[in-house]
């Protein structure tokens, strides 16, 4: 039997995460006021570091026309590219405020969006370390989007590419 198996960082709440992590993840919970999800009530904010130390975010963005709807993971992904093309992720901070629930747990994010974090880290050459809370609780660091879609579909599936 073969296993797959990987290593994540769990931290009792933001206040003990290390400073550049925290400040990222306040980002992400304030972004989720800039959400655009009458539909769901559930608002998603994304905050990434770049290499080069900008900030940029990223918000769900719903559509009466439901699946028409972007996460916010997917949102920042295209913000990076528009505004700093050819830039690195280092950090990715995701969290959520919700109608229905509290914002007391990390998200992790959705299959989609794994599988386009993954690509940018392709095309970026570089781990997109990912910090996962709610607005409260506790917070998961993981070291490379990666590690959250094993056996992923990628370019070198599609041949005659690197
Ligand atoms: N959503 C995100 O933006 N990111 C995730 O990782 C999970 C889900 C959004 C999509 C939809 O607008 C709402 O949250 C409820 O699924």
């Amino acid at each position: 039997m073969e296993h797959y198996q990987f290593s994540y960082e769990s931290i009792d709440s933001i206040d003990a995460v290390p400073a550049a992590d925290a400040a990222l993840l306040r980002a992400a919970i304030a972004a989720t006021s800039l959400a655009y999800a009458p539909y769901s009530g559930f608002q998603v904010g994304a905050a990434a570091l770049l290499t080069n130390g900008a900030i940029v975010l990223g918000t769900n963005q719903e559509n009466a026309s439901y699946p028409v709807g972007s996460c916010a993971e997917r949102v920042l992904l295209g913000n990076v590219a528009l505004q700093y093309p050819g830039e690195k992720i280092k950090t990715m901070a995701i969290s959520y405020r919700s109608a229905k629930r509290a914002s007391d747990q990390p998200i992790s994010p959705c299959g989609m969006c794994r599988q386009a974090l993954l690509e940018f880290e392709h095309r970026s050459d570089a781990p997109i370390r990912l910090v996962l809370g709610g607005e409260t609780g506790s917070v998961m660091i993981i070291e490379s989007a990666r590690l959250l879609l094993p056996f992923a579909f990628t370019p070198r599936e599609l041949g005659g590419q690197p």
